[in-house]
């Protein structure tokens, strides 16, 4: 099946990547879809370009903030996009000369990348370095299930190489079973939940981002130590706006887009941007549908304690 979840937690359980994080890395944890792009481009901006006059801004974001795991995706090195003239291999081979990617492209290039490194993983906690958060900072993102379901469905039939197309109510299915990529959404939360109270790790929720977008920006301000001033954490919150990105993006002459999108797709329910706003399940899930995330999340949240909520 598209989602090879075969490659990822199961074939991990046990084994977690041995990355040696550094004193000054922030790594950016989320379950896919939860909103891994935006925190990115925030935490980038806050750290490298608070003034956003830094050229390096204008590289997309997944070159400036490496996917430490991506490498277990790709699941071989032979896959179309990443034949010698993919912009992968490239930056591979300019980044990492004499290297051979059989070790890990994107491994390597997360090496190598230079301090301070702003890291994306979809990875848990319990799949990573034990040592993590002794040595590096750590900011989780959550988002209500409902809208990561729907949102994942939409990537996954988004991007070509997953060469998935079943309906949404197949896909919710794969969702409660714990069947996607990087397993189980509530085990993976829980994980990061659990640690909230450690001062290197800080928990956001996109609705909260959402909602009150200042009040976060500035706790992420004072959690990552960058003392931006009032007016330059406003920049940095308008320069990561959905709008701003998602016109950033399009207005990107990216040849990747059309060899990893789906076009028509991109053309029927949207790009990469595609809504960015809690609740817009509310278009997309059946009654049986909610019915069924809801008994799920229920049954998954029990031990999670009363403070935690996602706004619905
Ligand atoms: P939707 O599909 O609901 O629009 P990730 O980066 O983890 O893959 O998450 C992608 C989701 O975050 C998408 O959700 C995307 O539109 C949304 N997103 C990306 N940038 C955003 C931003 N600046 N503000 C709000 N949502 C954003």
């Amino acid at each position: 099946m598209l989602l090879a979840s075969g490659h990822t937690a199961e074939a991990l359980q046990g084994e977690e990547l041995e990355h040696q994080f550094r004193e000054s890395d922030v790594v950016v944890m989320t379950w896919p879809k939860c909103g891994t792009t935006w925190m990115q481009e925030i935490v980038w901006t806050m750290r490298n370009n608070p003034d956003l006059d830094n050229p390096q801004a204008m590289v997309p974001t997944h070159n400036r903030v490496p996917f430490l795991e991506l490498d277990i995706l790709l699941n071989s090195q032979n896959i179309p996009p990443l034949g010698e003239d993919s912009e992968l291999m490239k930056a591979f081979r300019y980044r990492c000369p004499h290297k051979d990617p059989k070790d890990g492209i994107l491994m390597q290039i997360t090496e190598v990348s230079p301090d301070p490194r702003t890291i994306k993983t979809h990875l848990p906690f319990s799949l990573l370095n034990p040592h993590l958060l002794d040595t590096a900072k750590v900011i989780y993102v959550a988002r209500n299930p409902k809208d990561v379901v729907v949102s994942y469905h939409h990537h996954s039939r988004l991007i070509k190489f997953h060469d998935f197309s079943s309906s949404l109510d197949q896909f919710v299915q794969y969702f409660v079973d714990d069947d996607l990529v990087f397993g189980p959404y509530w085990m993976h939360l829980k994980e990061a939940w659990e640690k909230r109270e450690h001062p290197n790790l800080h928990f956001v929720n996109y609705e909260d981002l959402k909602q009150n977008n200042m009040v976060e920006m500035r706790k992420i301000n004072e959690f990552l130590g960058t003392n931006l001033t009032e007016e330059q954490l406003q920049k940095v919150a308008k320069y990561t706006n959905f709008s701003e990105m998602k016109t950033r993006e399009e207005t990107q002459s990216d040849p990747k887009k059309t060899i990893v999108f789906n076009t028509d797709i991109v053309t029927s329910s949207g790009g990469f941007y595609r809504k960015g706003k809690a609740g817009d399940w509310k278009e997309h899930l059946t009654p049986e549908m909610e019915a069924k995330i809801d008994q799920w999340t229920q049954q998954k949240t029990k031990d999670l304690g009363s403070s935690f909520r996602f706004s619905s």
